[in-house]
């Protein structure tokens, strides 16, 4: 099947005045058209730098690509320059983010903001460019489009500027869709909302779709393949059936156990045990092995080799080793 991206062995570090973090460390997964892929992982696992070594859109002059491979439309896109990549940004591969407040322009309204999207990419003139935003508007489901392209960020509600933002993302069709924790600041109703209408445009476009969240239940609910991350790290990919009903990793199993259920013992939320190992300084081994149940001396000295569980499905843990 045609790939649509391919992300090979990437390593993406920053140049810190403590050191250097490694936020992504040798990451490799790929996406087809039509599809979903969840990335999910607790906070500081290296999603969001993955994204964003995808767009281009690292922080500041710490941060670097520091090896590995990008392919999309079968270029590199580590190997872009500024020029090239614009071409590629916002029109070909989109980006949303948890807090649409900070990504939206308070001193522009909505309408300007989508029509400037609009023809930053497309040749078409302003008059088009209005109707084809407030198609948009309402494909995204917001009601009375034509009022609400005249407000301000700051007049919509949370969902609804998350609407907006997701109209400004598919304004160009993309042909691949990344959402950063898109629904987290949401409530749940408006969760269920946003996802529905991402799976409804998906399935119009056939858009590829990485959605990054901390959320099984979202991964659960959206995803066709998953790639759990850990310290910087896949430690297991595999279909959302696989990744659900035959875990093999313990960092998997220990994530789906920490998910919250309305009754837990004690009326606790479990969660795991321990925190993530700062990027700055990962030890030797595997990074799991110090919160890791099933450690053993060698987990803290060699680091875990990939094993294939079945086709299409791998952990990078010792005890996927027969
Ligand atoms: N601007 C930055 N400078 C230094 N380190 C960073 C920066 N941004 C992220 N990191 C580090 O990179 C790692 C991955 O972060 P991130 O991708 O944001 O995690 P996630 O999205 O999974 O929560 C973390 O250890 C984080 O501290
Ligand atoms: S390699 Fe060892 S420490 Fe790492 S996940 Fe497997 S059992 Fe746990
Ligand atoms: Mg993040």
């Amino acid at each position: 099947m045609y790939k649509l991206l391919e992300v090979k062995d990437l390593r993406t570090y920053f140049y810190t005045d403590d050191g250097i973090a490694k936020a992504v460390d040798g990451v490799s997964f790929s996406l087809e058209k039509g599809e979903t892929l969840g990335i999910v992982g607790e906070s500081g696992c290296g999603k969001s730098v993955t994204a964003l070594s995808i767009m281009r859109l690292l922080p500041g002059h710490t941060a670097k690509i520091e090896s590995g491979e990008i392919l999309f439309d079968r270029k590199d896109i580590t190997r872009l320059n500024e020029k090239e990549m614009r071409r590629i940004r916002g029109n070909e591969i989109s980006m949303i983010f948890q807090e649409p407040m900070t990504s939206l322009n308070p001193s522009y309204t909505c309408g300007n903001q989508i029509t400037e999207a609009i023809t930053a990419h497309l040749n078409i003139s302003g008059k088009e460019a209005k109707d084809k935003a407030v198609n948009i508007l309402r494909a995204a489901g917001i009601s009375n489009p034509e009022k609400r392209f005249n407000e301000y960020p700051h007049q919509l509600s949370g969902g609804i500027r998350q609407r907006v933002m997701i109209a400004i993302a598919l304004s160009c069709n993309p042909k691949i869709l990344i959402a950063d924790e898109p629904t987290t600041a949401l409530d749940v109703t408006v969760q269920a909302q946003i996802l529905d209408l991402m799976k409804k445009l998906q399935a119009e476009s056939g858009m590829g779709l990485i959605l990054i969240t901390h959320d099984l239940g979202v991964i659960a609910e959206m995803s066709d393949n998953v790639v759990v991350m850990y310290a910087s790290k896949v430690v297991e990919f595999g279909s959302a059936e696989e990744i659900f009903y035959n875990p093999k990793h313990p960092y998997t199993i220990a994530l789906l156990e920490s998910i919250p259920r309305l009754t837990t013992e004690k009326g606790r939320l479990p969660s795991i045990e321990g925190t993530v190992t700062s990027s700055l300084n990962y030890p030797p081994g595997c990074r799991f092995a110090a919160r890791c149940k099933e450690a053993d001396a060698r987990c803290g000295n060699e680091e875990p080799p990939t094993t294939r569980i079945s086709e299409g499905h791998y952990s990078c843990c010792w005890r996927n080793q027969s």
